[in-house]
């Protein structure tokens, strides 16, 4: 959540003495400001002696096919490509889903009910759209890829195609936001041509939600299953996909094509299978939420936009205090490093998240998602693409794998990093994990693991065989790293266990930013209210899981960085720090500074406004892309964090 990189960013002593210049990086989003200010008197960080990398930013006149396609890094700087008159290539519709109506899909699931956004069903779901090419010398990504988690490679997103259907480039009078006038517009046309212009002044998400699961109810797995009918089709879980929001948060015009976004391709477009929830932190302690109708209803109408009333629920830390009394006695916690109050959302912002599981039984998985991230792509293709791909892993070094970053170029594919970590795993002499962690629990009594979490096999006996086609219960975008080895501030904040003896072993994965099981948060949940433990947020659900066996996997998405990093640095860097100081996860955070995903990266912001339009530190913006190749067409990439985002 965005408060939590606000609480970082807000602790000078985390990060020695270039914390200033890293607070300026973060609030600015652009490493030019980072750079000015972080050089006072110190030695630069040892990245930026490596040249920038530039094709992001080559615009939808350069692009070429996908088997045509060069990354930049494999180029001399300065590549010269051909650059068209308008886009190359049309834009065609995005759709990640199965043929729904093929023989083949309805042989083995119920039929798919088309969902609309209206009651008189006039407005079905709209569709997106993207080019079937990438811009000319663009650079592929360093860490993860497409392919391993079933996202087209093949094809890159811009402004139009994007966010047009809902509502970017058509005027308020539509229904529309109007703000592409400062756009420049080659091809728009075509795009614009197959928009459907909805008034979104009266789309209401939560009915339209509402109606889509109604009428696509007998896909589902449910209570209400319907009993004595033999089914022999496939019913399908459901998911839930969170949306962490605050009283006081400013929705910007992006961030209502980003939500509108999120509903239509995951809840509308897929047949019901998602439901979006925004899950309202009210601030203010003293309002008494659950006890009258009335003021829960003025907050949440004060507070979020109309659209999404529907699909909003309100929670305070005061409520928690009394859903989870504990006690969490402060002498049975490591290290407070925030100093904060336990019922805090920096601290415990997962308590929230397990009441929501717990009055939502309804759903499998649930997404916890942060406001200041932005998804380039269609976000089915994405949160589908993860979830296949941790069910099909492997149970065998799935935490040893979990802890490393994975480089394609460096390591080759994905079943040949594997390999590597089996053989460094087993050189180094580190006893791989297998089945729940085994550790001493002093004088505290410890919950123990389920049963179905056993491992079948020894270690040994098994042939890579255990795990694959379970689904996961957590899901991360960041490696799953152990804390005790790593310089993270928050690394000892661990409440409730004895501590009189060792710390238990714990995982942790920075943003929290994941998709976890029911069985998963129902076991957070036991372990607060009966065991009264906790972790930061980012420590918990990985350690959780670590605990009781359950199958946990980081998903290798796709992550981009500034500049032209040689690639046996990259790897020493981020997966073989010396000691835990230089880990990427403590004091090597700077690391991060130019990558595309991580708490503190000010390249994503900077990509991520001017693949909108924007001019950052003097580069780009309408003139700089009408006398250049127009506008930037980027490949599906999940930006975090965006700290703002301005159009013009
Ligand atoms: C990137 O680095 C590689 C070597 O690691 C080099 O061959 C290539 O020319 C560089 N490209 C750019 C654009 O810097
Ligand atoms: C991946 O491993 C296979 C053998 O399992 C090998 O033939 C291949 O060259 C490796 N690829 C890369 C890029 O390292």
């Amino acid at each position: 959540m965005g408060a939590l990189e606000d609480l970082f960013s807000s602790f000078p002593s985390f990060r020695g003495p270039v914390s200033f210049s890293f607070f300026i990086a973060i609030f600015t989003g652009t490493l030019k400001a980072h750079r000015l200010i972080g050089k006072n008197d110190e030695a630069p960080y040892h990245w930026e002696a490596f040249p920038r990398l530039n094709g992001f930013y080559n615009g939808i006149r350069s692009l070429v096919s996908y088997k045509d396609w060069i990354p930049e890094q494999q180029l001399p700087p300065g590549t010269k490509f051909k650059i068209h008159d308008g886009p190359p290539f049309n834009p065609q519709v995005v759709n990640p889903f199965p043929k729904f109506t093929s023989d083949n899909y309805l042989k083995e699931h119920h039929a798919v009910q088309i969902c609309y956004l209206d009651e008189d069903e006039k407005h079905p779901a709209p569709d997106i759209y993207a080019y079937p090419g990438i811009p000319a010398n663009m650079a592929a990504p360093f860490w993860g890829d497409y392919e391993t988690l079933e996202i087209a490679p093949n094809r890159c997103y811009e402004r139009f195609g994007r966010f047009g259907p809902y509502g970017y480039s058509y005027s308020r009078e539509e229904g529309g936001l109007g703000i592409s006038g400062h756009s420049t517009h080659a091809g728009a046309e075509k795009v614009q041509a197959m928009v459907d212009k909805v008034d979104y002044r009266k789309v209401e998400w939560g009915k339209a939600q509402k109606r889509c699961f109604e009428k696509n109810k007998k896909r589902f797995n449910g209570k209400n299953a319907a009993s004595g009918r033999v089914y022999n089709k496939r019913k399908l879980p459901r998911s839930a996909f969170v949306l962490r929001t605050w009283t006081g948060y400013e929705y910007s015009d992006i961030q209502l094509l980003t939500m509108r976004a999120m509903i239509n391709e995951l809840s509308l477009q897929s047949g019901g299978e998602y439901d979006v929830h925004l899950l309202v932190h009210v601030k203010d302690n003293g309002l008494p939420i659950w006890a009258s109708k009335e003021v829960y209803n003025r907050i949440l109408r004060e507070n979020v936009p109309e659209e999404f009333w529907g699909i909003a629920t309100l929670w305070s830390e005061r409520q928690l205090e009394t859903y989870y009394p504990g006690p969490f006695l402060k002498q049975d916690n490591v290290a407070n490093f925030a100093g904060t109050d336990i019922y805090g959302v920096y601290r415990a912002a997962h308590f929230a998240l397990q009441w929501f599981s717990q009055e939502h039984q309804e759903y499998d998985f649930i997404w916890n998602w942060e406001m200041d991230l932005r998804y380039v792509g269609h976000y089915y293709e994405f949160l589908n693409g993860a979830s296949n791909w941790a069910a099909k892993q492997p149970r065998k070094f799935m935490w040893e794998r979990n802890s490393r970053f994975w480089i394609p170029e460096y390591h080759g594919p994905w079943r040949n990093f594997s390999a590597l970590v089996a053989k460094e795993t087993t050189e180094g002499g580190e006893t791989p994990v297998w089945g729940p962690a085994q550790f001493r629990a002093g004088k505290y009594e410890a919950l123990p693991p389920p049963k179905d979490t056993k491992p079948p096999t020894t270690f040994e006996k098994d042939n890579y065989e255990w795990g694959v086609g379970e689904a996961a219960d957590l899901i991360t975008f960041d490696p799953m790293f152990d804390p005790s080895r790593s310089g993270w501030v928050f690394r000892d904040d661990v409440t409730g266990y004895d501590t009189s003896v060792a710390a238990p072993p714990r995982r942790a994965a920075i943003v929290t930013v994941e998709r976890l099981s029911r069985r998963l948060l129902n076991t957070m949940h036991e372990e607060t209210w009966r065991m009264h433990h906790t972790m930061f947020p980012e420590m918990w659900p990985p350690s959780v899981a670590f605990h009781h066996g359950y199958k946990a996997l980081y998903a290798p998405h796709p992550v981009y960085f500034d500049r032209n990093w040689s690639l046996d640095v990259l790897d020493k860097t981020f997966n073989k720090p010396v000691t835990p100081a230089d880990s990427p996860f403590g004091r090597g955070e700077h690391n991060m500074l130019g990558s595309t995903f991580y708490y503190n990266s000010g390249f994503s912001g900077a990509l991520w406004r001017r693949w909108l339009g924007a001019t950052e530190n003097g580069e780009g913006g309408l003139k700089s892309e009408e006398d250049g190749t127009d506008r930037m067409c980027l490949r599906p990439l999940l930006h975090h964090p965006i700290k703002h985002e301005a159009v013009e």
